[in-house]
């Protein structure tokens, strides 16, 4: 069977079950999907796109070929390499082996933003509750098993299927705590540094440099580190929770995941000039300066993300920073994962300053933005080390941190 119909569902604002949307049909064969709303859906008073770049209410649907056939927010709302291992592990398949309409179904309470997917538009919501914190020494357990293809028992291989409907490549896990839903990264197999650390003492300093970001915590389980890091796209409401939409940069662009040479930020800040704020636009330049200082090589458009609130964009709080390691003795430059100025995806500051305009500030503005974080960065050793960063680990990262001769 290579065309499947799935119906889409969405949390409407204030809304903790969801309501059915319309239907996507997806063809593994040809990798293309096409949706069309319901008309009942159509017809409420609050009904709100399910996409609001690829799907607007009122214009009629396109079908798609991009990203294999899948929307951005339905990509988005769809598990990444972490997700799809764990849901295979169940299914008792290869993870190539599942496809796309599989997975988007298969992904439970816990993947990000405001929708849903089911075979049938009576289906019930979903029962699969987040585990909680509590558990994580057994989520933990079951994640490294998996990650080195070992044996786990049912019901701890459960707790961990629960919470891993998020996107992005290493292991973690949504849990509740307090009252929230953290995701719980863990350190990965072949790590050489304490990541869980680094990311917390990463966040923490972008934080200090005015990027907005959400709560973030470390926790030690044994011998090992677990960064947390609240959802801002959930809230709870009584026993249930409340829900934003999400949209990654890389929908919000319709871009394609293969198609790299189209990453631009000052492209991004274009067209989030006709949805949101200014402020937003100067933050996510913010945020770019940020990822050359710190060597965040891997900012792709989908480590940025934007919340879609009833019917406004804007920036969500930041994540997924971090300094990827350099080898000392081998140069300084380096590239971003997007096109950042004249230079394209070159990393130096003088390149950044370059499109100043494009992101609503002026280059004066811009020049004291970057001279602001460099004075802040300059400082990470000592940040990271009262975040708990090990001497040896502050050492292995110092050439991340070496600023290219071009400046
Ligand atoms: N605080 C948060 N609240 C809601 N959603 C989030 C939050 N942090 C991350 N996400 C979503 O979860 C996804 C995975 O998180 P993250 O990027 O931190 O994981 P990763 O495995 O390090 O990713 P990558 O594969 O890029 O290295 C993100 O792409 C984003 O969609
Ligand atoms: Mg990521």
């Amino acid at each position: 069977m290579t065309e499947r119909a799935i119906t889409v569902f969405i949390y409407l604002p204030g809304e903790t079950v969801a309501v059915p949307a319309g239907i996507f049909t997806h063809s593994s064969e040809s990798g293309i999907g096409s949706f069309a709303y319901g008309r009942r859906y159509i017809e409420r008073k609050n009904a709100l796109p399910v996409d609001p770049v690829a799907l607007s209410l009122g214009v009629l649907p396109q079908p798609v070929a991009t990203n294999g056939g899948l929307y951005g927010a339905f990509r988005d709302a769809a598990p990444d390499y972490w997700g799809r291992l764990v849901i295979s592990v169940d299914m008792g398949a290869p993870p190539e082996a599942i496809s796309e309409a599989d997975y988007l179904l298969a992904a439970n309470a816990t993947r990000a933003g405001n929708l849903d997917f089911r075979m049938s538009p009576q289906d019930p919501e979903p029962g699969l509750k987040p585990p909680h914190f509590s558990s994580l020494p057994n989520i933990m357990d079951a994640a490294e098993k998996i990650e080195s293809g070992g044996k786990v028992e049912q019901h701890l291989f459960q707790l961990l299927r629960q919470g891993s409907s998020m996107g992005g490549a290493r292991p973690k896990c949504t849990v509740e705590w307090e009252d929230g839903l953290w995701i719980a990264k863990f350190p990965a197999k072949g790590d050489s540094l304490n990541i869980p650390r680094i990311e917390y003492a990463t966040m923490t300093l972008a934080g200090r440099c005015g990027i907005r970001i959400p709560e973030v915590r470390v926790v030690s389980v044994g011998d090992k580190d677990v960064f947390l890091i609240r959802r801002f796209d959930r809230k709870k409401s009584g026993d249930a929770w409340l829900r934003h939409g999400f949209l990654s940069a890389l929908s919000l662009m319709q871009w394609d995941e293969r198609d790299r040479v189209r990453w631009d930020y000052p492209a991004i800040a274009d067209t989030m000039r006709r949805h949101m704020t200014a402020e937003d636009i100067r933050e996510l330049f913010r945020r770019m300066i940020f990822n050359i200082l710190v060597r965040n090589t891997d900012d792709h458009p989908r480590n940025h993300g934007f919340l879609t609130d009833g019917g406004k964009i804007s920036l969500s709080p930041a994540y997924d920073i971090v300094p990827a390691p350099a080898r000392a003795g081998v140069g300084t430059d380096f590239h971003l994962a997007m096109s950042v100025g004249d230079q394209g995806r070159q990393a130096t500051l003088k390149n950044a300053l370059t499109r100043a305009a494009r992101f609503c500030i002026s280059n004066e503005e811009a020049s004291d933005m970057v001279e602001q974080l460099q004075t802040i960065v300059c400082n990470w050793r000592e940040h990271f080390e009262a975040h708990g960063v090990s001497i040896r680990e502050s050492d292995m990262l110092t050439p991340s941190f070496d600023r290219p001769k071009s400046l």
